[in-house]
């Protein structure tokens, strides 16, 4: 078996030793967004949901952004994740903020909770899900956890964005990505390597060493991970297969989306019936 095809464990692997190093630093950086994303979310609540979101869950919620930003403001929220270092950092970033949110360790393909949730998020997880199975199987489970008139919010990076960022297809036809980005107390600079690119797939291996300059001094990380490169097309099936029906597109998080948008993110949000 080559480490494109169903490789669960290897890639389970990998992604928990990078999120469980990069997480912290990478909420950092990404906090102005999450603003934006967290306003994006109720839109969603209240436009696509039959009824009051009251309940929600995140599939891998990473060091809890979302679902602590969305217990902040005023929702009954649970956060799981399949790194323990990040619900570690989740929980003791819920500790510090006085907010409480149900967090658990586990694999975003298997929920519990039938029937519980008025919205589930599935942000940037996709992706890293080793195959197809995977995918079908986590869309199914959270179909089964949200309440019929209940949606999902998941989203994945756009391979066939034409600006500069590491998952485009520019940077992997170039072999490498270099970028640096400074937000109030820190600097980031991404060095990135195409180390395996099987385009009749159209899956991943990246090696990355990102240098992070904060006050406590400079972190460099190498760190290996592996991406699937979905289209709009692709989710959009993914999605149909699960029973979802209603779908719409939002590019980059945008409620009204310009003529000719960005598209460097694609975020879906559909409803159960
Ligand atoms: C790119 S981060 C996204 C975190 C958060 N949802 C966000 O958008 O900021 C991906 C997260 O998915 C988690 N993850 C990867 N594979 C997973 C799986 N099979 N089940 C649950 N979580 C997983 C990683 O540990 C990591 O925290």
């Amino acid at each position: 078996m080559n480490r494109f095809e169903n490789a669960k464990k290897t890639v389970l692997k990998a992604t928990r030793s990078y999120y469980h190093h990069l997480g912290y630093y990478e909420d950092l950086l990404v906090s102005e967004s999450t603003k934006h994303e967290l306003d994006f979310l109720e839109f969603a609540f209240r436009t696509h949901a039959t009824h009051r979101v009251k309940e929600v869950l995140d599939v891998a919620c990473g060091s809890g952004r979302h679902i602590l930003g969305l217990a902040h403001r005023g929702y009954k929220c649970t956060g799981q994740d399949y790194t323990p270092g990040q619900v570690q950092v989740a929980k003791a970033r819920a500790k510090r903020e006085g907010v409480f949110v149900k967090l658990l360790q586990g694999d975003a393909t298997r929920l519990n909770d039938d029937g519980k949730f008025d919205a589930v998020l599935a942000l940037r997880i996709l992706f890293l899900l080793p195959d197809d199975d995977n995918v079908l199987a986590c869309l199914h489970q959270v179909h089964r956890a949200l309440k019929s008139g209940g949606i999902i919010v998941c989203n994945v990076a756009n391979p066939f964005y034409n600006g500069e960022n590491w998952f485009s297809l520019k940077s992997i036809q170039r072999g490498h990505y270099f970028n640096e980005v400074c937000v109030p107390g820190m600097r980031w600079l991404s060095i990135d390597r195409i180390e395996d690119f099987d385009p009749l797939h159209g899956v991943a291996w990246w090696q990355e060493t990102p240098v992070i300059e904060t006050s406590d001094g400079i972190h460099v990380f190498r760190e290996h991970e592996r991406l699937r490169l979905f289209t709009y097309w692709d989710i959009l099936h993914y999605l149909q297969a699960a029973g979802f029906k209603q779908i719409k597109c939002y590019p980059d998080w945008k409620i009204k989306p310009p003529k000719k948008p960005k598209a460097e993110w694609l975020v879906f949000v559909s409803r159960k019936d």
